[in-house]
């Protein structure tokens, strides 16, 4: 018997739950440990919501909520998506809960009293209208590179390359849209170069391991560890156990998979053994395995192994973490601030759970990025589910009912049924190595081949016309598919369980079954009553699906906007008429425009990025748009005392003017 200890990354209880992280972190790791579980391993299955962090602590200020109502909501309506999913953990924390932040500070405080965590003093980003410092991402600019504006703090969308977002041009707080002010701040850093032969040597241990997976380690060790900081400075999350951080707590990437421990121990808990966990997390024979996303390889292959490393009590290292790739949607990037996306609590209202996971099971992006589409959702379903499978089961019960009254007793069997069950038995074999090794898609064409083979062997045998010749000819074809359904209800029970339950009843089997089950030959069947295993989806249906993911994005989305402001916020600004006097180029740069420009009178000098499109001798006397209340700046040794306003598709900007003649400071609004 093996002890495995399987995880799913921890969800953010900051929104729902969506398709992709359905086929990414959750569905995968179910179907891996519902087969273990009939292999009769001991496993058990951890997670819980991922309860800190900036996002959680800005959508609760914005809402005028606390973080733990927003917390609690989303953890709600996470757990219900995995009711409504048979995804079933043996516990489900969350972060927010004590014992998870006596394990934290626990674990900073070995790591700091080893040696691994250095305090430094840096400058960073700060927002003097929320009066608070800013993440990366919440800082945005002109891109340092390719001077596209609207480069996050931490990585340019346009151009795709990394920032410092200590190099944005012309930065901006894209909670309070103010410009951010350099601050100091101190901050523990993890010093993950002190890992690097470690984690190099730990990792060669791992040849087994996904090659996506391994490529992106190595290329993460290959560009250098760099220290990483573990402590913000924002009011929600686990406090860093130091007396010199009042107000610091500890970065939620620090913190959360420990969360992976602190579930196990409150799990342990709940058993009545609270000693168990250690079964699991201390002793060396446990397989450690993490399902997750791809964007959270690094986390779970350096840092977290590095801050496992160094804890007082011996902890397990992660046995392996297949990590899966994206799941588009209709072709496209999934997008859930577009909306563009299927949302699980939505879908359950309108179809059944195991429809989604037999549909992500068989196009997972294990390898590589996968696609959900709903016509091909609806295909899936309508041929593979119900056509096949369903109709197997529905034809062979009903036959059995009308002639023989639901009563199949094993009569001596003809070679070609006895190839037919052979045949399903070595294939189970197959099947159970497609799920050790994470190959659920594989795994479900070959039992789809079973079941195809079972419709063929139907057809073949053609009961209903030896029922009229040969009774026992036809009993022998009923029973040869019972037994071939039987087979079917373990193989497939991973990835439909309440289907293959519903299965096993019509066959009079019990719902506690093993895989090594498969080859105990049942040699009576008495079918129960026969109900319909798969419900076929219409154009209809499907058509509604589509229109409200087209409607959706329209309303909400592929013009990017920015968030909402208030009125007031509105009249703050601005905006006139003003005429273009003097216009030079500025020499050291291709792009700028020195003006001289004339608001009711007053003269004020303007650098405006507009070289490219515009001739200065081609803006004299003209009449423009302009901010000018925006406080003065300093570009390229020159003061700009105003802002003039363009429109610009890619790289044409074009000027706005007036639609008719009005005095210069003309009031815009
Ligand atoms: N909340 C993170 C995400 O959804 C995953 C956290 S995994 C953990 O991307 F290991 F840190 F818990
Ligand atoms: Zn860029």
């Amino acid at each position: 018997m093996e002890k495995i200890l399987v995880t799913s990354a921890l969800p953010y209880a900051n929104g729902p739950l969506h398709i992709g992280h359905i086929a990414g972190a959750y569905l995968p790791a179910d179907i891996y440990v519902r087969y273990n579980k009939l292999r009769e391993n001991d496993v058990i299955f951890i997670c819980g919501s991922d309860e800190h962090g900036a996002p959680i602590s800005i959508k609760a200020e914005a809402e005028g909520v606390t973080p733990r109502e927003i917390v609690d909501r989303y953890h709600h309506s996470i757990k219900q998506s995995f009711a409504g999913l048979e995804i079933d953990f043996d516990n489900f924390s969350g972060t927010a809960r004590p014992v998870h932040s006596e394990l934290s500070a626990e674990f900073f405080l070995s790591l700091y009293n080893k040696g691994y965590v250095i305090e430094k003093t840096t400058e960073q980003w700060y927002d003097p209208v929320q009066k608070r410092f800013l993440a990366d991402r919440y800082v945005e600019g002109t891109c340092p590179f390719c001077k596209q504006p609207g480069a996050r703090g931490d990585q340019c969308d346009n151009c795709g390359k990394l920032i410092d977002s200590l190099n944005l041009i012309d930065p901006k707080s894209k909670i309070s849209g103010e410009t951010p002010q350099l601050k100091e701040t101190t901050h523990w850093y993890l010093e993950l170069p002190k890992f690097d032969q470690e984690l190099r040597d730990w990792l060669d241990t791992k040849s087994e391991w996904k090659d996506n997976v391994k490529n992106f380690i190595m290329g993460w060790l290959n560009e250098g560890l760099k220290e990483r900081a573990i402590t913000r400075d924002i009011d929600w999350g686990v406090p860093v156990p130091l007396d010199n951080a009042a107000g610091k707590v500890l970065y939620v990437w620090f913190e959360a998979p420990i969360g992976y421990i602190s579930s196990t121990i409150e799990w342990a808990q709940k058993t009545g053994d609270p000693e168990k966990w250690k079964k699991y997390w201390l002793e060396p024979d446990t397989r450690l395995i993490h399902f997750l996303g791809k964007d959270n390889i690094p986390f779970h292959t350096i840092i977290w192994p590095a801050v496992l490393m160094k804890q007082d009590l011996p902890y397990i290292l992660p046995y392996d973490v297949p990590a899966n790739e994206y799941l588009n949607l209709e072709g496209r990037k999934m997008s859930t601030s577009r909306n563009w996306t299927v949302w699980v609590n939505d879908f359950l209202k309108y179809f059944d759970g195991e429809y989604m996971r037999y549909y992500l099971a068989a196009n997972a992006p294990e390898s590589k990025d996968s696609d959900f589409y709903w016509k091909e959702f609806q295909n899936q379903i309508n041929n593979d589910l119900a056509n096949v499978l369903g109709n197997l089961a529905n034809r062979v019960f009903a036959f059995s009912k009308k002639y023989f009254e639901g009563r199949i007793e094993a009569p001596k069997l003809s070679d070609l049924s006895k190839r037919l069950l052979n045949e399903a038995v070595s294939k189970s074999v197959n099947i159970s190595d497609c799920y050790k090794n994470y190959q659920v898609r594989k795994a479900i064409s070959l039992i789809m081949e079973l079941a195809r083979s079972g419709n063929k062997y139907f057809d073949e045998t053609q009961p209903w016309i030896t029922v009229k010749t040969n009774r026992i000819k036809a009993l022998e074809t009923l029973y040869t598919c019972c037994e071939l359904l039987r087979i079917i209800s373990v193989v497939f029970y991973p990835v439909l369980p309440a289907s293959m339950k519903k299965l096993r009843k019509m066959l009079n089997l019990d719902h506690k079954f093993t895989w090594k089950a498969i080859s105990e030959i049942v040699t009576e069947y008495e079918i129960g009553d026969v109900v319909t295993l798969f419900r076929k989806i219409d154009d209809e249906e499907i058509e509604l699906q589509l229109q409200k993911l087209k409607s959706e994005d329209r309303a909400e989305s592929s013009i990017n906007q920015k968030p909402q402001i208030e009125f007031d916020d509105f009249t703050r600004l601005d905006f006139r008429i003003v005429k273009i006097l003097e216009a030079e180029a500025i020499t050291k740069s291709n792009k700028l425009l020195k003006l001289l420009i004339d608001i009711a009178g007053e003269k004020r000098t303007v650098v405006a990025g507009i070289a490219r499109s515009y001739q200065p001798e081609k803006l004299i006397n003209r009449k423009v748009l302009m901010l000018i209340n925006l406080k003065p700046r300093k570009v390229m040794g020159v003061e700009s005392q105003a802002m003039i306003m363009a429109a610009h598709d890619g790289e044409e900007l074009a000027i706005l003017e007036p639609d008719k003649d009005v005095p210069s400071g003309s009031e815009v609004n």
